[in-house]
């Protein structure tokens, strides 16, 4: 990370930067904690799309011309930033897709169509979002492949102690979430990817949740793969990122096919343009690349380190704040150390759609439902929970206005229900 990292977030400035923030919801200043499901964008990342739109819109790798030429440098300048930001090899290794969704199915796809056999194993674990579960599913069946599962225990981490004995040299691919979206449990995914990489497996690192909270660096956790979405750090929504280590990427057949892709084309067949362009068939998102150039530019400014800082507080806090509240149980690691600012709740009292409505009539956003994550609501025992997910631009007294509201709810239903 090239930015000099500041000590402390001037929350005043950055929240004033968000240009919704400043709004009131129900006749309540809008209180956004929503953010696992998706960020709010600040002002640049929004003037940057119009820009594009108003000023030089046009396709790109394709024209002589001055505005297509300008396009071509913003949106691969969008590719460079977003390389220098994960610290990977070269922009060479940045497929864009449209959001984590499409990245986790290109690999399925592609490698997993020509690497996987039967008898071979993919190993996941429970916690997994249905995007990091459903593509390997399909890939299992088709191969005759057997999905294995590292569990998850009560406390919300996973089961290290089964990691040794699930991966073995069957096993092709390790594909584990990085910050789970349900929990917030950071899992240890460079030491799980050393297992499995003993085993000449793959490791694949769902970032959805991880890369827009704290520095992630894709040589340092030495992962094969690694996908995450723009609209989740800031950035604007159909861009994802599909990141992929040289040697797999070179052997990688592309997964759509069309214009932009290709090198030469006869009525009979075709080569392939080089990479990344290979896997990136006719007109992208330009207009979104280049907005993702903001966002990112703005995480800089910041500092990952101190966004993760500042969340990592936020939590501390608000786990203590939790406390206060009759029969509400937070799932995932008690110690703020090991989870982002994801806190899941629920109680038996309350249905978590009846939360989530309750709230928001104070103007306070936070998702309820099973987040993706059915499997892994099962295991916990419950149909759904409410969860507050945080970003660097929420405050401690938000979390106070969100642990008073729940007391006032829980008044509200206890009384209703008598
Ligand atoms: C952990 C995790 N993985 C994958 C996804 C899918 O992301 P997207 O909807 O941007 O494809 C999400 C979205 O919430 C997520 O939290």
């Amino acid at each position: 990370m090239s930015t000099i990292e500041k000590p402390q977030l001037d929350l005043n400035q950055i929240r004033n930067d968000f240009p919704i923030l400043k709004q009131t919801i129900n006749g309540h200043p809008l209180v956004y904690m929503d953010n696992a499901a998706t960020s709010q964008k600040p002002k640049t990342v929004i003037d940057s799309i119009s820009n594009y739109y108003s000023e030089y819109n046009s396709n790109v790798h394709r024209g002589v011309h001055t505005l297509s030429q300008l396009a071509t440098d913003l949106f691969e300048k969008s590719r460079e930033s977003v390389s220098h930001f994960i610290s990977s090899e070269s922009s060479a290794n940045i497929i864009w897709t449209r959001n984590t969704t499409e990245s986790l199915n290109l690999v399925a796809r592609t490698w997993g169509e020509e690497n996987l056999s039967s008898g071979d194993n993919i190993v996941l674990t429970s916690m997994e979002h249905h995007s990091n579960l459903l593509p390997w599913q399909k890939l299992a069946q088709d191969k005759k492949a057997e999905l294995r599962f590292i569990p998850v225990l009560k406390d919300g981490t996973l089961d290290l102690n089964q990691v040794e004995s699930l991966i073995t040299d069957k096993t092709k691919l390790v594909s584990i979430v990085h910050t789970s979206n349900s929990l917030g449990t950071i899992n240890p995914v460079k030491k799980i990817g050393e297992i499995a990489h003993k085993h000449n497996a793959k490791i694949l690192v769902d970032g959805a949740q991880s890369v827009p909270h704290e520095p992630v660096d894709v040589i340092d956790l030495d992962c094969d793969f690694l996908a995450f979405s723009s609209h989740k750090m800031l950035g604007p929504t159909g861009i994802g990122v599909l990141y992929v280590k040289n040697s797999i990427l070179e052997n990688m057949e592309p997964f759509f096919r069309g214009g932009e892709m290709v090198l030469q084309a006869t009525l009979k067949d075709a080569t392939w343009n080089e990479l990344p362009m290979r896997f990136e068939a006719g007109t992208p998102n330009i207009a979104d690349v280049i907005g993702f150039d903001a966002a990112i530019e703005y995480l800089n400014k910041i500092g990952m380190s101190n966004i993760h800082n500042h969340e990592k507080s936020l939590v501390e806090y608000a786990l203590k704040q939790f406390k206060k509240l009759d029969n509400v149980t937070v799932y995932g690691p008690e110690d703020a150390e090991k989870r982002g600012g994801i806190i899941s709740f629920y109680s038996a009292n309350l249905h978590p759609h009846d939360i989530g409505t309750f709230l928001d009539s104070y103007g306070i956003a936070v998702r309820t439902g099973h987040h993706c994550t059915m499997p892994l609501m099962k295991i916990l025992g419950v149909p759904a929970t409410a969860r507050a997910s945080l970003y660097l631009y929420n405050t401690t007294k938000e979390i106070d206005v969100l642990v008073e509201t729940l007391q006032e709810a829980i008044r509200y239903f206890t009384h209703a229900k008598r």
